[in-house]
């Protein structure tokens, strides 16, 4: 596993050097080895964008995210076939955190998680006022209890914590990873320095993902933290996919008029977007199925270079 890591950055440092696109690169021996190896790369099939991760895992690049679920903002029973519908649309990888809705989030997702667990890509999350002492093995038992499942496929230190405790934080995760509580473990909300200080510590290099803000109406980590990971080849989760509540892209004109044209709605082409450079992952949340049927829809859609250029002008 250790050497996939190596391998991979070695080759994205290359592909930055010699001034290919990492995810172009990427993508191309992603169907490469596809051709010869097609059982091992069934979750890279055509219609389902995937993304890789350092570990080697191959995750479904467009997730469910799980923030307000379990809060009344719709019927519980609603949510959780929402969510049901996503995953039997590819939409696999669950994302919440012990703190959503005092639990509330977790619990939801126990229901859905039942008798299907193994195809799940299960993420959550611990605070950072949670990380003293054996907070963090705590933190992830209380989920864990929650979710009713023995194990987390991906823990995220959900906001940054000062780079003086990174050494405990990670030493933390490690634990839990060698006791199969987690099976990865990652950040959110890093910015380009506090990797860096990541990266330095013994272990930090195991980090899987950094969950940040991305939209098309919100691309400030395109500056610095996004080029920096695609070097690094550590892939960046995406939340607030969408614009998030108070800024959502949903009634946008061009998207909608893009959309049209492929059959699908200005979410789905939004979220098409954000994947569109095959290295990032995202997590629309929605507690309605009709919304998540239109939000898979961007698992197949592939914009053309003039509709990306359309989008170019259009949020710039
Ligand atoms: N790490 C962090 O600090 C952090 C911060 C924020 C969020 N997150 C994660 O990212 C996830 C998503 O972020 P988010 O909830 O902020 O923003 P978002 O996914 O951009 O937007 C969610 C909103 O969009 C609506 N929606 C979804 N699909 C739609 C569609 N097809 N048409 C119309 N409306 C649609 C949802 O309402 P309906 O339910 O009615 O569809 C909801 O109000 C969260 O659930 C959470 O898991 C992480």
């Amino acid at each position: 596993m250790g050497d996939q890591v190596l391998s991979r950055r070695e080759f994205a440092l290359r592909c930055a050097a010699a001034g290919v696109s990492y995810a172009a690169a990427g993508a191309l021996l992603t169907r490469t080895a596809g051709a010869q190896a097609p059982a091992m790369q069934a979750a890279a099939r055509p219609g389902r964008r995937s993304v890789k991760l350092p570990d080697g895992t191959t995750v479904s690049a467009l997730g469910q995210g799980c923030w307000h679920l379990g809060q009344g903002r719709h019927p519980p029973q609603v949510e959780e076939e929402a969510l049901r519908t996503g995953i039997s649309l590819g939409m696999d990888l669950l994302d919440t955190s012990g703190n959503y809705g005092h639990g509330r989030s977790e619990q939801l997702l126990s229901h859905v998680l039942a008798g299907q667990r193994d195809r799940i890509y299960l993420v959550s999350k611990v605070e950072g006022d949670e990380v003293a002492g054996d907070g963090i093995a705590r933190a992830c038992a209380a989920s864990l209890g929650r979710l009713g499942t023995d194990y987390l496929d991906l823990y995220l230190l959900h906001w940054p914590v000062p780079s003086s405790q990174f050494p405990g934080v990670v030493a933390a995760f490690e634990q839990l990873r060698a006791a199969r509580k987690i099976r990865a473990w990652g950040v959110s909300n890093f910015s380009v320095a506090q990797m860096q200080d990541l990266l330095k510590v013994p272990n930090g290099a195991r980090c899987a993902t950094n969950q940040v803000a991305y939209s098309i109406n919100n691309r400030g980590i395109e500056r610095d933290l996004l080029p920096w990971s695609r070097q690094h080849a550590i892939p960046v989760m995406a939340y607030s996919p969408l614009g998030g509540d108070r800024n959502l892209v949903v009634n946008d004109r061009t998207l909608a008029s893009i959309g049209s044209a492929h059959g699908c709605t200005a979410a789905a082409v939004a979220l098409a977007w954000v994947m569109r450079g095959g290295d990032v992952i995202a997590i629309p949340e929605s507690g309605s199925p009709a919304h998540t049927r239109e939000n898979a829809a961007a698992l197949s859609l592939e914009l053309s270079p003039a509709e990306l250029q359309t989008l170019e002008a259009a949020f710039h």
